[in-house]
């Protein structure tokens, strides 16, 4: 029987959330707070312009649970420091319009620029290897105390998140960031409780949601986002994955967003992944068809959906129950509308690259080009899709440059 279900379809998300279709925004870091980590008219203007473009749902770019760890200058940060009446107000530029709001939360671990932090955390003292890792120092590994703490952390955050307005939050424990890396056993090595076995290398992120739980009560929404795989050998692997995924659903969470990769890998934005795969849209579709039937958990795909046709065809299919779209929300702000009104839409994404590969990777253009854009959008300007990779790479040198002699190093 022909399964009715397409991009405009609502989704019961759970029996207190509704979400009016199948279209969200997923994170996109938009680097854009102050010098104290508090949003401002920039993510006004920004999600403004989002809320009024048809998803169903925006996940903010990843916010900070420590504002002495944070994964890039000028992320947002929220805990007990913050200007709260800030939050309140970029909460509120979207609810009016009726579009949810989900905080993302993360801590980075050892993913953490070494201009920011001169010794950065982790589970274990490993470093980050790969074409990134001149921008990173080695980490030290953390205390038993200090793991405790940053689970706090995690449940502050959510906590006001909550109080702000936001109407979710996802714990961001995919792409290499610090829960990613109790995850995988190449990157947690320790002999404790909280690493070894996958019990214990889960229970990072397992004791996390707990507190969040604890704090934000039973019908606010708590999301994870998850890789598939690190696509690293000896990383977290497809069997992790499906036994994550499991437990997670046994405890009560209530969204799984799928992605793959870290800065070792950078799959999340379609590198290492094949041509074919790259060719049918969405990198990760194969691990949402392998624990479909697993579990009940409502899950989201991220990563390379481009056009209407894939995106109806794998909710039809009943392969994924929302479609995460992150770059086309970066260059088209009413992308949702067009994809929900026209069957045969496509997104136009360009291939980036200054032509020499170590600079592409060493700059992560496939990130900094588009904070571009969302730095035109957050004027109030529009975007640039053929801005120059190289004017890119020279804003980001600059605004680094910038940062680095602003700061001491902690
Ligand atoms: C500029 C930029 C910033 C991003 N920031 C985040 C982030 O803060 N948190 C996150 O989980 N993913 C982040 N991502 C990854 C996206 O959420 C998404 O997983 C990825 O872009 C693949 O989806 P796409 O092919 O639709 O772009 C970012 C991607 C880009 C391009």
């Amino acid at each position: 029987m022909h399964n009715p279900i397409n991009l405009s379809t609502p989704f019961q998300l759970s029996s207190s959330v509704v979400l009016p279709n199948r279209i969200v925004k997923s994170a996109l870091s938009e680097v854009l707070a102050d010098k104290d980590g508090n949003p401002n008219k920039s993510h006004i203007n920004l999600y403004k312009c989002w809320a009024e473009g048809g998803a169903a749902l925006l996940i903010t770019g990843n916010m900070m649970v420590d504002r002495n760890n944070t994964a890039e200058p000028h992320n947002v940060v929220l805990d007990e420091k913050s200007n709260l009446a800030a939050f309140e107000a970029w909460a509120a530029a979207v609810s009016n319009s009726g579009t949810h709001l989900w905080a993302q939360l993360n801590h980075p671990g050892k993913q953490t620029p070494y201009y920011i932090v001169w010794e950065p955390v982790a589970p274990s003292a490993i470093a980050l290897t790969g074409g990134l890792k001149a921008g990173f120092n080695k980490p030290r590994a953390l205390k038993q105390d200090e793991i405790i703490n940053i689970i706090r952390q995690f449940a502050t955050s959510a906590r006001l998140a909550k109080q702000a307005g936001f109407s979710g939050v996802q714990i961001h424990a995919a792409h290499g960031y610090l829960i990613n890396q109790f995850l995988s056993p190449l990157h947690n090595q320790r002999q404790d409780q909280w690493g070894g076995s996958l019990e214990n290398r889960q229970r990072f992120l397992v004791e996390i949601y707990h507190a969040i739980r604890h704090e934000v009560g039973a019908d606010f929404p708590i999301a994870v986002k998850l890789n598939s795989a690190d696509f690293q050998r000896g990383g977290f692997n497809e069997e992790d994955f499906i036994s994550v995924v499991e437990t997670l659903a046994n405890i009560g969470i209530d969204l799984i967003e799928i992605s793959g990769g870290n800065y070792e890998s950078q799959s999340m934005s379609g590198a290492n992944v094949q041509t074919s795969t790259i060719e049918r849209e969405a990198y990760f579709l194969e691990y949402a068809r392998k624990i479909r039937d697993r579990v009940k958990v409502p899950l989201m795909v991220t990563g390379g959906f481009r056009s209407a046709s894939a995106m109806n065809q794998a909710l039809q299919i009943g392969e994924t129950d929302l479609i995460g779209l992150g770059r086309p929300f970066a260059i088209d702000p009413n992308v949702a509308n067009k994809l929900l009104c026209n069957s045969n839409y496509k997104v136009g994404i360009r291939q980036l690259s200054t032509g020499i590969k170590y600079l592409d990777q060493l700059t992560l253009i496939n990130i900094t080009w588009y904070e571009h854009q969302l730095a035109r959008m957050a004027k109030n300007q529009t975007t640039q899709p053929n801005l120059s990779p190289w004017l890119s790479i020279v804003k980001t040198v600059q605004s680094a440059g910038i940062y680095r002699l602003s700061k001491r190093r902690i």
